[in-house]
């Protein structure tokens, strides 16, 4: 009877977490739109060519933490290729996220001149693409690359360094 009684309050503390844990999600800021709104959906496709504008950009992991990214602006034409360097934790990952808008974005990043705070975040997240730089580590991750390797190069190269003209 005593067992049975430590074990019933033991299961009660455990789903009054799981309530609590509930509650604490119900009062979680929700993400903005997953789609884009009628009037700022791009007209044709989008994006078509790949111009990627920086503009006076600043980026936070906490709404009132510390900018990590400062005032950036540069612009990347379609179909340049560039490489950014820079000592671990310069920023060089804090770029990339920006554009898929995991934290907080202030000033502007245009894609063919479309301003990514107003597409929704599946429309905008689904145009994006990663190659990781981790190969050999996750089995599937591997595989993944692998395909997309030989699909660009059985698509057009016949050698792989003409992948990259
Ligand atoms: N998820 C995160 N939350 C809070 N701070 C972060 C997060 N990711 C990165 N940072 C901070 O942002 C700065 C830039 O990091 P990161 O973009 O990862 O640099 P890099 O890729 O150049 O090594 C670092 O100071 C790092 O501590
Ligand atoms: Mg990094």
């Amino acid at each position: 009877m005593c067992q049975w009684g430590m074990r019933q309050s033991a299961e009660l503390e455990n789903h009054m977490t799981s309530v609590e844990r509930v509650l604490e999600y119900t009062n979680l800021e929700p993400e903005p739109a997953m789609e884009t709104a009628e009037e700022f959906k791009p007209k044709g496709v989008w994006p078509s060519e790949g111009r990627i504008e920086f503009v006076n950009f600043n980026l936070r992991y906490k709404p009132t933490g510390d900018c990590i990214l400062r005032n950036l602006k540069f612009t990347i034409e379609p179909k340049q290729k560039v490489g950014i360097v820079g000592r671990t934790g310069a920023g060089k990952s804090s770029i990339i996220q920006s554009m898929f808008r995991l934290a907080y974005n202030e000033g502007m990043i245009r894609i063919d001149g479309v301003d990514i705070a107003n597409i929704g975040l599946y429309d905008l997240r689904s145009k994006i693409s990663i190659i990781p730089k981790i190969l050999c580590y996750f089995r599937e991750l591997y595989v993944t690359t692998w395909i997309l390797y030989k699909n660009i190069r059985m698509k057009k190269c016949s050698k792989h360094w003409q992948m990259w003209s």
